[in-house]
């Protein structure tokens, strides 16, 4: 149980809203745990058609907690909650819409390319800083990017691990819409409410296949990269880089081989 997910259901629509304003939305174990359950509970219960993932105005999130990040993942990768909880989203059955707004750090950015569309506040911040964090992408991103937005792109995104704006992700087609943040929730929210109006058989249809032909190899990668994301996260160079965090400072890599 965690208060820093919050779950309402309205008009067949989940809203699945990231909650932890203080410490940016960063996400902790209980927090993936919540999020993963939603994501059973929408695909087990017949009066839900649709989730609508979110933060607030200001953030959607700013990605894994540092704090528990240091101190390890608890256990094999699908076994942890951020591994269940990416897992469920791959493997959701109901159309996944996202409304992010301000920082979108980390898995911030790689939990929206399992979802079906995304809206975006033109304040939006996106960056996947895994390897700055002496770390390596997750959540499929190293096989999805580079297919989707060519591998020099991918790269440069995945490695020099920069920010990004909505308007930069819409170009790169990463995102359906960037819109005024104060409309973003509201975009997504129509998109969510047409959806729950569709033929619900048909929608999850369209997004099996969609989906489909790419799952078995998306999933093998998720494998793969949650293995290398356990080892690096035990690292120096990433023990250096969460210091550095908490110590408010620049990483100092310049000793590492
Ligand atoms: N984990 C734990 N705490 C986090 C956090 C995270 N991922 N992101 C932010 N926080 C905390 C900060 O330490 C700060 O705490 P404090 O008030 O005790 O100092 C608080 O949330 C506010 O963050 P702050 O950095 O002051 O906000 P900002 O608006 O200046 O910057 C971010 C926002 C998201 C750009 C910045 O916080 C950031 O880069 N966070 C780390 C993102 C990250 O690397 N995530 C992991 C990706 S794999």
């Amino acid at each position: 149980m965690t208060d820093f997910v919050l779950t309402e259901i309205n008009n067949r629509i989940l809203t699945v809203r990231i909650n932890r304003p203080d410490r940016k939305n960063a996400l902790t174990h209980a927090m993936y745990t919540a999020l993963g359950d939603a994501i059973e509970q929408a695909d087990s219960d017949s009066d839900i058609r649709c989730i609508l993932f979110t933060g607030s105005d200001e953030c959607f999130t700013a990605g894994n907690d540092l704090g528990e990040f240091a101190s390890g993942l608890p256990g094999s990768f699908e076994e942890t909650p951020v591994g269940r909880f990416l897992f469920l989203l791959v493997n959701a059955t109901k159309p996944v819409v996202a409304a992010v707004n301000g920082a979108a750090v980390g898995i911030g950015t790689t939990m929206l390319l399992h979802c079906d569309m995304v809206f975006a506040g033109t304040n939006t911040r996106f960056q996947m800083p895994f390897a700055n964090l002496g770390l390596c992408p997750e959540g499929g991103s190293s096989l999805l990017l580079p297919s989707w937005i060519g591998r020099v792109r991918a790269a440069e995104l995945l490695m020099l691990g920069g920010a990004f704006s909505a308007d930069d992700a819409y170009r790169l087609g990463l995102i359906n819409r960037a819109c005024d943040p104060a409309d973003t929730e509201a975009a997504a929210l129509k998109a969510c409410q047409q959806l729950a109006s569709q033929p619900p058989a048909a929608i999850r249809a369209t997004k099996k296949l969609l989906c489909g032909p790419t799952q078995a190899e998306l999933k093998a990668t998720m494998l793969a990269e949650g293995e290398l994301f356990g080892e690096r996260l035990k690292s120096p160079e990433a023990a250096e880089a969460f210091r550095a965090f908490m110590q408010k400072r620049k990483p100092d890599f310049s000793g590492f081989k």
